[in-house]
């Protein structure tokens, strides 16, 4: 199999950054074009950039030109990976789509497109499918970064539950660079984000469900969400409580947490962790300054009383949450085969 040819878009951004990031070196995706907003086009990516991911900006991208988002810019990649804005994403995404050129997209808009797979790797890969059915070019969703973090520790335990309450802990990097005045957050917590509940519960509703090529089964479980922001840098934390539909036993729970493995791991890729959920014994985990972890979900505080679940998630949004889940989709549909 030969290399991947990809896009950035957005890829000044804090999504964007980390997708140049975590492409440095990486085995068979190559990127050829980065892009920003217009203002930036034509600059060197290594002038124009405020890089605020650890470490220097990786020598490879350092040269490269940034272009516009036109699909003209984009003719000879395989892929192009999306970090753009919503509001900006509709537009353009389209665009690309018509001028026949397949996009993996970070951004709202077209997530519950019933045609439109939504993928979180190891929760559903398998509604990627659906694309062996496509003509032409495809848009492939990333889910809303909480979702994806969720998603996670939900999957294993699926088949257990009746109902979820779930009420997010999210930082401020998850509006974006320029998302959140300080002012507006420091010493503060906001028990209020835009949209981003019915975002969660419909989202993990589809994940979770069952994908066709005429549209999706959503999982369709009363799922009960209260998004808040708090005065945190990087990583989501959800405290969740499931409603199961029997009692069961706290060990069984935590087995089936710890031992999940799905297609990325048992495929080996290349970003991939290697175990998806990391139950930790601490007593007073998951903590964002402690347990963030770039891939995995950080799982503490399990606890199960009666038919009632509760424990605590936490995964990095930008890498996790965004820009590692849409490189590693790229990587389970080069394994499949559909690219
Ligand atoms: N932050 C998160 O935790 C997170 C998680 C999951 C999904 N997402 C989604 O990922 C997307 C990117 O989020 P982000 O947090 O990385 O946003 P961000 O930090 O605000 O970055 C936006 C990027 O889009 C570029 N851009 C803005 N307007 C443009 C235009 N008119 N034409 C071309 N490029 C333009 C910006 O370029 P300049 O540098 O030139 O302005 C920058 O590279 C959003 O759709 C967001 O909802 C974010």
């Amino acid at each position: 199999m030969g290399r991947v040819r990809i896009s950035i878009l957005g890829s000044t951004g804090l999504v964007g950054q980390w997708m140049v990031k975590l492409l440095d070196n990486h085995p068979f995706i190559e990127v050829v074009k980065l892009s920003a907003s217009p203002g930036k086009v034509g600059r060197r990516y290594g002038d124009a950039v405020s890089w605020f991911v650890p470490g220097d900006v990786p020598e490879y991208a350092r040269d490269i030109v940034l272009v516009s988002t036109d699909p003209s810019d984009h003719k000879d990649v395989d892929v192009v990976l999306s970090a753009l804005p919503n509001e900006v994403a509709i537009s353009v995404e389209r665009k690309l789509l018509e001028s026949g050129i397949n996009v993996i997209s970070n951004a709202a808009p077209e997530r519950l497109n019933p045609r439109v797979p939504l993928i979180n790797p190891e929760v559903n890969w398998d509604h990627l499918e659906v694309l062996r059915e496509v003509k032409g070019s495809w848009l492939v969703k990333n889910p809303n970064c909480t979702a994806a973090i969720i998603s996670i520790p939900i999957k294993p335990l699926q088949e257990l539950i009746e109902e979820l309450h779930i009420v997010t802990l999210q930082s401020v990097s998850g509006a974006g660079y320029l998302g959140l005045s300080y002012l507006a957050i420091d010493g503060n917590v906001i028990p209020f984000i835009k949209g981003e509940e019915e975002k969660i519960e419909a989202e993990l509703n589809k994940m979770l469900g069952k994908q066709s090529r005429d549209g999706y089964e959503p999982w369709n479980r009363p799922i009960y969400v209260t998004a808040t922001r708090v005065p945190v840098k990087y990583g989501h934390m959800a405290v969740i409580h499931a409603v199961l539909r029997e009692p069961v036993d706290q060990d069984s729970v935590i087995n089936r947490l710890r031992s999940f493995r799905s297609l990325p791991q048992e495929a080996g890729l290349p970003t991939a962790p290697r175990e998806p959920i990391r139950v930790i014994n601490r007593v007073d985990a998951p903590q964002p300054a402690r347990d963030l972890d770039p891939m995995a979900i950080s799982v503490g505080r399990v606890l199960v009383r009666g038919n009632v679940l509760r424990m605590v998630a936490l995964g990095d949004n930008l890498v996790r949450g965004a820009a590692g889940a849409s490189i590693l989709t790229l990587e389970v549909m080069r394994h499949l085969k559909l690219l």
